[in-house]
């Protein structure tokens, strides 16, 4: 999205998402894995950043929100100034928004200041492991900089909202993960699952060509979940406090 307005940017993934079966066929099973993370506490889920807002598709019970006014949405929102009451939001989720983030910190505070008890964060955003790390650098035209800031305000960011840093969730949840630990003891990490390491790529993305044929589909799928299961998930506390706040991360390690 970088250089151009959010309405183009969104118009054109809009069209590719209906031109696109495998790309829409991956989303699915992205949403359908946030759907069985959110916290059943009774209270409304919020998605941040909704963009072309599909989410609602597999769960209609959301608020979908951005920071402008979509065409999926009239409900504004800027996830580090969050417009909701302390303790009245059960769920919020933020889909490839993360690494857009100028200051990550602000929006931690604010999630732990309006979550319930018990109530949860879900964040897919992208991971660089060595191999994802190069084609996010060298193929994808958004920044990956494994150099830049964490926990701190990214200050190109901050001056172009278009502006993201893809390796953002690595640098935070990974190398600075005692840093977060310390500062948010009440909305720990519980669990971490990488995924999407071959089929993602393979679909063409949004703007990339298709390298696998649609009849790849399943035997992909199955390789991911299950022979590269135990790479993909390396945290998980089984005995949480229900009344805890948690978050919970999916990364993409395409
Ligand atoms: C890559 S798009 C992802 C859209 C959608 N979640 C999806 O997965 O298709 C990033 C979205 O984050 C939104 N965004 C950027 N900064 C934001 C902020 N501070 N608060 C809320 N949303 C933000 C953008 O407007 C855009 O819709």
């Amino acid at each position: 999205m970088r250089g151009e307005s959010l309405a183009d940017a969104l118009a054109a993934q809009e069209a590719a998402w209906h031109e696109r079966p495998a790309v829409r066929h991956l989303y699915e099973g992205w949403y359908r894995q946030v759907v069985v993370r959110l916290s059943s506490k009774p209270g409304p889920t919020i998605e941040l950043g909704s963009g072309i807002g599909r989410f609602n598709e597999f769960w209609p019970d959301v608020t979908l929100t951005d920071v402008e006014p979509t065409a999926s949405t009239n409900v504004v929102v800027d996830a580090v100034a969050l417009p909701f009451e302390d303790q009245s939001a059960a769920n919020l989720v933020l889909f490839d928004v993360f690494h857009h983030l100028a200051d990550p910190a602000r929006f931690f505070d604010e999630a732990t200041r309006t979550l319930i008890p018990g109530g949860r964060v879900v964040i897919v955003d992208p991971y660089c492991s060595p191999v994802s790390y190069v084609a996010y650098r060298w193929l994808h035209d958004e920044r990956t900089d494994l150099a830049g800031p964490g926990l701190e305000i990214d200050k190109e960011i901050a001056s172009n909202p278009r502006e993201s840093n893809q390796a953002r969730a690595t640098l935070v949840f990974f190398r600075q993960q005692q840093d977060y630990g310390a500062r948010w003891p009440g909305l720990p990490i519980v669990e971490r699952r990488r995924f999407s390491f071959v089929a993602y790529p393979l679909s063409g993305g949004f703007t990339g060509r298709q390298l696998a044929p649609c009849f790849l589909r399943r035997p992909l799928d199955v390789l991911e979940r299950v022979a590269l299961r135990e790479l993909a998930h390396d945290v998980d506390h089984p005995r949480q406090q229900p009344q805890q706040q948690r978050a919970r991360l999916l990364l993409r390690d395409e």
